[in-house]
């Protein structure tokens, strides 16, 4: 699978390339352009490693019916985020996706504002991950860059962690300095601990470099921004000009 083939060239740090902001586009009028099955595939042929998708519970973007079509027309893994919930986990082991990103979800958020508080739902997570585990789907919980997230993570057994960058792509001056080193620190941390860190939510071409440059992490997950830098430049540029920027951080 070309995810294990990336990760196994040393210092390939991979792009999954979300694309529910082309089914948000779609959504607004209800038909069937633009479809996110080709941002996939143009994603694809641009460099990306991985396609990432979010399904939330009120299908506000991508719908039940997108991640059949995405597992059957890409060969690239499929990194399914979902709330922690039973009709999500129905979903996911029906669909059985490469991967799945556990996220927190509150309906009236806009995106996802806070990482998941693995700490406090221990009883909750641990049987949900163990299932999708045992049906071979990599977990992964999408967590704050704090030790103590990441401690739970362990405690879990989830192999990968997603660390939050939203704080991170919000800050300036000095508090930038202090949100990078504590994503730096958790990143050190997860692997250290035999996790697989990966980072994730408000990248953009100007902040992606210092994350990218950060040695532990193995994978970043990027939407928004490509799908609207895609309206101007291309997704298929845009794409491989976040590539090109990862790469010359490594
Ligand atoms: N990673 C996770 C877990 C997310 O929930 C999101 C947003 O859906 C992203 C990455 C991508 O964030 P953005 O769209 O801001 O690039």
């Amino acid at each position: 699978m070309p995810v294990d083939g990336a990760a196994h060239r040393p210092g390939h740090l991979r792009l999954g390339v979300n694309i529910d902001h082309v089914a948000t586009i779609r959504n607004a009028r209800g038909g069937t352009y633009p479809d996110p099955i080709r941002a996939a595939l143009i994603a694809q042929d641009a460099g990306a490693d991985g396609i990432t998708a979010h399904l939330r519970e009120d299908r506000r973007h991508i719908i039940d019916e997108d991640i059949g079509h995405l597992i059957g027309a890409i060969s690239l893994p499929l990194n399914m985020e979902m709330a922690a919930t039973e009709e999500m986990l129905g979903i996911a082991l029906r669909h059985r996706p490469h991967a799945v990103c556990l996220v927190p979800e509150r309906r009236e958020e806009r995106t996802t504002e806070g990482g998941l508080n693995a700490a406090g739902q221990h009883n909750h997570l641990k049987p949900m991950i163990s299932r999708l585990g045992e049906a071979g789907i990599r977990v992964s919980l999408f967590i704050e860059p704090d030790p103590m997230q990441i401690e739970a993570a362990v405690s879990l057994g989830a192999p990968v962690v997603e660390l939050h960058t939203g704080a991170y792509a919000h800050a300036e001056g000095e508090a930038l300095a202090y949100e990078l080193r504590r994503i730096a620190d958790a990143a050190a941390l997860a692997a250290k601990n035999g996790l697989e860190p990966h980072a994730g939510h408000g990248l953009t071409f100007e902040n992606v470099q210092p994350i990218a440059a950060i040695p532990q992490i193995a994978e970043l997950n990027i939407g928004h921004f490509l799908i609207a830098e895609a309206i101007f430049d291309g997704l298929g540029a845009t794409v491989r000009r976040m590539r090109a920027l990862m790469d010359e951080a490594r």
